[in-house]
This record gives C-alpha cells, sequence and structure tokens, in this order.
C-alpha cells in the first residue's frame, strides 16, 4: 500500500510499513527526508480514530523534538500534519541496534545507549518501546526513534518498564549480564537522582517475571492451565 505524500514530496522508497504506521524515504526541499504517517484504522469509528491519530502524531513529534533538547539525539522533525497523520523529519541512516549485535563495538553503543536513556529519564520522557529496531546507529552515533508509544513522565515504574524492555533483548545475547552492567552504568551516570530507584524497580519487575515464567512452567509439566 501506498501511503498520500506531503506536497512536494517526492517517494524514493518506502523503507517500512507496519500495523499502525508507514515510513517513506523522500526528497523534499531538496534534500533526503523521512516521511512517518500515522495509519487510520478502519475499524475504529471515525471521530475516534481522527482523535487518536491526531494526537499520537503530536505527541510523537513533540516527543522526538524533547528528546532533542534533553540532550539525546533523535531525528530533526521538519513538518507535522495532525490531520494527516504525517511527520517529515531527517533520515538517520539504515542501520539499527538489531544489525549491530555482533559488531565488537556493540558493548560501546549499549553504554552509550544507557547514557541516552538515562538523559531522556531525567528529562522526564519515557520512550515507551526500548527496542533494538527503535535504535538506529550512524558509525558511532545512536538515535532514537519511534516515540509513538512514549510519554511525558516521571513514574519510577514506566522508567523500569523502559529499561526492562530493553533488558529483554539482551537477555537472550552472550555477555548479555555484562552488556545490561554497561547499559546501568551509563544510565546512572546520567539519569540522575532516580536511577537508585528505577534500578529497585527494575530488580522487582525482573523477579516478578523470572516468578510468573516459573510458575507457567510448573503449571505446564503439571498439566494445569
Ligand atoms: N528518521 C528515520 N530515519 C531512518 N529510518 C527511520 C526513521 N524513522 C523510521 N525509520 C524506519 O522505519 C521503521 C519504522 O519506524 P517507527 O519505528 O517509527 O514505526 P513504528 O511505530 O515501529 O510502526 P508500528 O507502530 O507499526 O510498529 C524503523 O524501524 C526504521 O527502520
Ligand atoms: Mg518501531
Amino acid at each position: 500500500m501506498l501511503s498520500l505524500l506531503p506536497q512536494g514530496c517526492t517517494r524514493i522508497k518506502t523503507l517500512y510499513q507496519g500495523a499502525e504506521a508507514i515510513v517513506d524515504l523522500c526528497k523534499w526541499l531538496g534534500r533526503e527526508v523521512v516521511v512517518k504517517t500515522r495509519l487510520s484504522k478502519g475499524y475504529r469509528v471515525r471521530e475516534l480514530d481522527d482523535f487518536i491519530r491526531r494526537s499520537r502524531t503530536v505527541r510523537e513529534a513533540s516527543l522526538l523534538s524533547s528528546a532533542k533538547k534533553a540532550g539525546v539525539n533523535t531525528p530533526f522533525v521538519y513538518h507535522v500534519n495532525p490531520v494527516e497523520g504525517w511527520i517529515i523529519m531527517s533520515y538517520a541512516g539504515s542501520q539499527s541496534l538489531r544489525s549491530m549485535q555482533s559488531s565488537s563495538i556493540f558493548a560501546t553503543l549499549i553504554h552509550m545507549l544507557g547514557d541516552a536513556v538515562g538523559r531522556l529519564h531525567s528529562a522526564g520522557i519515557v520512550h515507551g518501546d526500548l527496542t533494538f529496531s527503535n535504535v538506529l546507529v550512524s558509525e558511532t552515533r545512536l538515535t532514537l526513534i519511534d516515540f509513538g508509544l512514549g510519554e511525558f513522565s516521571n513514574e519510577v515504574e514506566k522508567k523500569a518498564e523502559d529499561v526492562y524492555t530493553l533488558f529483554s533483548s539482551l537477555t537472550p545475547l552472550q555477555d548479555s549480564e555484562k552488556l545490561m552492567k554497561l547499559f546501568l552504568e551509563g544510565y546512572r551516570a546520567s539519569a540522575g537522582e532516580s536511577a537508585a530507584r528505577v534500578e529497585e524497580r527494575l530488580r522487582e519487575i525482573g523477579s516478578r517475571g523470572r516468578y510468573v515464567e516459573k510458575e507457567l512452567r510448573r503449571r505446564a509439566s503439571s498439566g494445569k492451565k
């Protein structure tokens, strides 16, 4: 499916098509840009759908800009059209943290990510979907994208969930413990005074997760649901 593009934009190629959004690489005012179009959902009541699309578009653009002000590298937002669900932003390259997992600088990147997430949290911003695909890498520079599930919040629980999401991607990797330690080192250096509380909450979520896993395995093996 091809999305309608803002006037003056020429599609170079579609980078991504998901359930919620289409992301196109385009030419706009002589430069390469990314147009993220938040899609309407046919199954939702029209008014509600418009409202959700508009507010998420505005919120994402606003979080991208606020994160940048907090010293976290995010794409530059050039233009926002909430009615059409468009954000025009700078192109941050094609490589994500996912594709860097076997790179020799992966550990360094994880340490840098800890620092970036700490900055985000100390500015009262929660990312909401901290997966490897939402961290782009260009040379040794990280760019955080996809703030569609983000919010302005200082809740320790939400910050801990951000870190927990990232740790869930690290868990299957070799050296996962070392990587988590490196992340937290970076995080502590920039997250400020709430870092200790976030870490404490993280340990609680972790042990709750392990308990649930153990319980599910136990039930499965004893044939219970
Ligand atoms: N500024 C950008 N520069 C380069 N690539 C980008 C940029 N923004 C998005 N992309 C590419 O498009 C993909 C999807 O974008 P994004 O993560 O913002 O959407 P999404 O919210 O994950 O969509 P969905 O809600 O359907 O999961 C990214 O994983 C990345 O590959
Ligand atoms: Mg994404």
